[in-house]
């Protein structure tokens, strides 16, 4: 009986040899090692062998089996590479067409650093279970203040100067948090998700501010959240951004839609010599716990639910990354400005 395991297995090293189809190998493994393959046939006649060849032939077929297993994993890794190595010869890639652009003056485009840094914080708020929301630029009045607590004759009204349609009726966004009313408005508690987007606000530009810029609305909803879930969100998405755990910390701040509002400032020191505006402490987080009014607007009850609210300016992130100190560069459309950021 051990004569004949030698020999099936002297058989299928041959066999194997002579074959070149992943089919194949696997049928010539099943035929030897499978549930009906000649190694069971032959174990099924165990109870005629004498008592030596019972106690060799254990040891002896899973020696043979393992042996075909490494072969046949051999067999499709070559038949696999070679595969691979016809596909590459067919499908050439003529990687000399880029380098005539590149001598010729055509650069391949790249993404401009707000998008990058958008999809950063997409990322790292989908790994923690955000999901992520869009929302209309052109809103209307019940989306952009209504439904935040900013009514028509609210004061707060006026810190955001509005681009509106001549209907009076109709706007461009001026900030991400009508995502926030969108939102409520499609989902039922508990839920977390961020809404990233341009907003437009009829502003005179200066180094720090703009007409149209980006902002990334996040929001948080379920029983019993606290300032501190507020906070370890944040600091979570700032180290990931900086990679280090950054110095955070909390003032009061106001916005009718949140209750109490706070702006979360970061500790920055602008890289190189000496101090600028931008060393110290910086203004990058208004946030703050979601007001009842707002929640009751999105048809959520406050007795029943609490949240948090934050609103990232993504413009902002990016200047502090690359101590960038117009924030007009971003929107100037200067290739030489946007070709840094290029990621090839
Ligand atoms: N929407 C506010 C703004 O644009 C930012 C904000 C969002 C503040 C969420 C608190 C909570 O100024």
């Amino acid at each position: 009986m051990l004569d004949k395991i030698d020999a099936l297995y002297e058989k299928f090293k041959t066999d194997i040899n002579s074959v070149s189809k992943q089919a194949d190998v696997l049928n010539l493994k099943s035929e030897v090692i499978g549930k009906k393959g000649s190694l069971s046939e032959i174990l099924k006649s165990l109870k005629d062998a004498t008592p030596e060849e019972r106690k060799a032939i254990g040891p002896k077929s899973n020696q043979v089996k393992s042996e075909i297993e490494k072969l046949t994993q051999k067999k499709l890794q070559e038949i696999e590479l070679i595969e691979i190595n016809e596909k590459l010869a067919k499908n050439k890639i003529d990687f000399s067409l880029r380098n005539s652009m590149l001598e010729r003056g055509l650069v391949a485009g790249g993404e401009h650093p707000v998008h990058q840094i958008q999809r950063e914080v997409e990322d790292i708020f989908t790994s923690m279970g955000f999901d992520v929301l869009d929302g209309p630029h052109i809103e209307d009045d019940w989306h952009n203040f209504g439904a935040l607590n900013i009514p028509e004759t609210h004061p707060a009204r006026d810190m955001q100067d509005t681009f509106w349609f001549k209907d009076m009726k109709h706007l461009l966004r001026t900030h991400t948090s009508t995502i926030q009313v969108r939102g409520m408005e499609s989902r039922k508690p508990p839920f977390k998700f961020v809404g990233p987007g341009k907003v437009f606000r009829c502003e005179r530009t200066d180094t720090t501010h703009e007409m149209c810029f980006h902002q990334l609305e996040g929001m948080m909803v379920g029983k019993d959240i606290t300032v501190g879930n507020l906070i370890y969100f944040m600091k979570t998405l700032l180290k990931e951004i900086f990679k280090k755990d950054m110095e955070v910390r909390l003032r009061p701040g106001f916005f009718p839609f949140v209750e109490p509002g706070f702006e979360l400032d970061i500790r920055w020191k602008k890289p190189g010599p000496g101090e600028s505006k931008h060393s110290g402490w910086l203004e990058l987080l208004p946030c703050g716990m979601v007001h009842p009014n707002v929640l009751r607007a999105g048809g959520i009850d406050p007795d029943e639910y609490n949240g948090f609210a934050f609103g990232l300016g993504l413009d902002r992130l990016v200047m502090v990354r690359y101590a960038i100190e117009d924030i007009r560069h971003l929107h100037s459309g200067d290739l030489r400005f946007n070709k840094q950021f290029a990621k090839f």
